[in-house]
């Protein structure tokens, strides 16, 4: 991979071309999903907290940073390694400054969910890309918990969110399979008398359920009920962030795609509402194997080698959906190299992420030499057998999973692939184009 510096703020290019086979071991970063939460769970409740592992990525700093707006007392003891005192449910302060969450849907919303039931206002803002991604799925059922909200445009960001002053529990059932609606709901209710419950119809990743429950709040979880009872105290925990399967997938499927490659991502979090994309490959064919499986700060983890294999086209089923959500991007670059034809389906949920996916992954296969196919809610991947063009330049609108799963493209197409700014990987992945170059 090889790039062209500019200065801070402004777009960076990035190609990656042709490379020899990747060989060792791929230390991903932690797990993203679980950083928020921890760092939220940790601000909400009386006591010291300590995070291992922490993401140190863009996206989650900001979560610190706002994290301490609301009062907690937030400390970066060594690298990864986080101490925090916290205000107690019910104990943010009123922020003097509107909270930017920058490029993270995440940390916004479940955020949201963290104040909504405290009767302080908070402004909610974040960059270009987080400004156009819908809030109305979140904002609509904290409105049942007695908050209230103001924006200029429907929905969007900036927008200041007024706390409930006397919350009730609601009970409400999911519109949407979002772990994020889920999850605001859910610390929401921490704070409201009595006994919230949330219905979903298709789970969704159950990082918030687990991690609620390390910090002792009364949580259960009946069939697809999640019910958990508001003004408790909750005891402060040590985390152990897992690495994040939505990081290791980019290694992974490079692995997969690159003649002669033998890559193994170690400690890698198998929460099942994560292991869509490593079903998914196994059904195409891909030489993957789970080693050491045990359990770790409350999840499942493993060691996951991944070594060059013949894929073939699939058909992925609607409701995998919610378990590799994150992760069609790069199984669409998987997809491409498959011999055959691969079809995604239930994936309309791709158009409300960081970009609209589903646009930007046909359109830079495309630039590859790749037929796609987009529908309102799926894609169709014509795949080249291993034969793919590139030669390239993708559009990347602000998405960092865009961005790393075409260069991963680029490491096995015929010629250079190259996108249009890395500067996004630094929300989720800061090490990538490190990691990939020690590969
Ligand atoms: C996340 C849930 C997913 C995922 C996002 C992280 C979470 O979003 O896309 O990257 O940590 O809860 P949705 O819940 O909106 O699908």
């Amino acid at each position: 991979m090889s790039g062209t510096p500019h200065s801070t703020g402004k777009a960076r290019a990035l190609s990656a071309r042709a490379s020899g086979p990747l060989q060792g071991r791929a230390d991903v970063p932690g797990d993203k999903s679980v950083s928020h939460r921890a760092l939220i769970l940790a601000a909400m409740c009386v006591g010291r907290t300590t995070i291992a592992g922490l993401l140190e990525a863009d996206d989650v700093l900001n979560t610190a940073v706002a994290m301490r707006a609301l009062g907690a007392d937030v400390v970066r003891a060594a690298s990864g390694t986080w101490v925090m005192h916290g205000v107690g449910v019910g104990g943010f302060a009123q922020p003097d400054a509107p909270l930017n969450f920058g490029n993270s849907g995440t940390g916004c919303r479940l955020s949201m969910g963290a104040v909504a039931t405290t009767p302080i206002s908070v402004r909610f803002d974040g960059d270009a890309s987080l400004r156009r991604r819908p809030m109305e799925r979140v904002l609509q059922p904290l409105s049942l918990f007695g908050a209230t909200w103001e924006s200029h445009e429907t929905a969007l960001l900036p927008l200041t969110l007024k706390g409930a002053r006397s919350p009730i529990p609601i009970e409400y059932e999911l519109p949407v399979a979002s772990a994020q609606v889920k999850s605001a709901l859910l610390l929401a209710a921490l704070n409201a008398p009595g006994r919230t419950t949330i219905v979903e119809r298709i789970p969704t990743r159950d990082h918030t359920e687990r991690m609620l429950h390390a910090f002792g709040a009364g949580i259960r979880v009946e069939g697809n009920a999640i019910s958990i009872v508001g003004e408790v105290e909750l005891k402060p925990a040590h985390i152990a962030v897992p690495r994040d399967p939505s990081s290791a997938a980019f290694p992974l499927v490079a692995a997969l795609i690159v003649p002669d490659s033998d890559v193994t991502i170690p400690g890698m979090m198998l929460n099942p509402g994560r292991t869509g994309l490593l079903t998914t490959l196994c059904e195409m064919g891909a030489k993957i194997a789970i080693e050491n499986r045990r359990t770790a700060g409350g999840e499942d983890v493993g060691d996951v080698r991944a070594r060059f294999s013949a894929l073939k086209g699939v058909e992925v089923p609607p409701d995998r959906a919610p378990s590799m959500i994150d992760e069609y991007p790069i199984l669409a670059i998987a997809a491409a190299f498959a011999e055959g034809r691969t079809t995604m389906r239930g994936v309309g949920e791709l158009r409300v992420k960081e970009s609209d996916r589903l646009a930007a992954i046909a359109t830079g296969l495309r630039a590859i030499g790749v037929t796609a196919t987009e529908t309102k809610d799926s894609l169709v991947v014509e795949g080249r057998g291993g034969d793919v063009p590139g030669g390239g330049s993708i559009i990347t609108d602000m998405d960092h999973r865009i961005a790393m799963s075409f260069l991963v493209a680029g490491l096995a197409a015929r010629a250079v692939v190259a996108v249009d700014d890395a500067t996004m990987i630094a929300t989720s992945f800061p090490n990538f184009e490190t990691l990939m170059k020690t590969l």
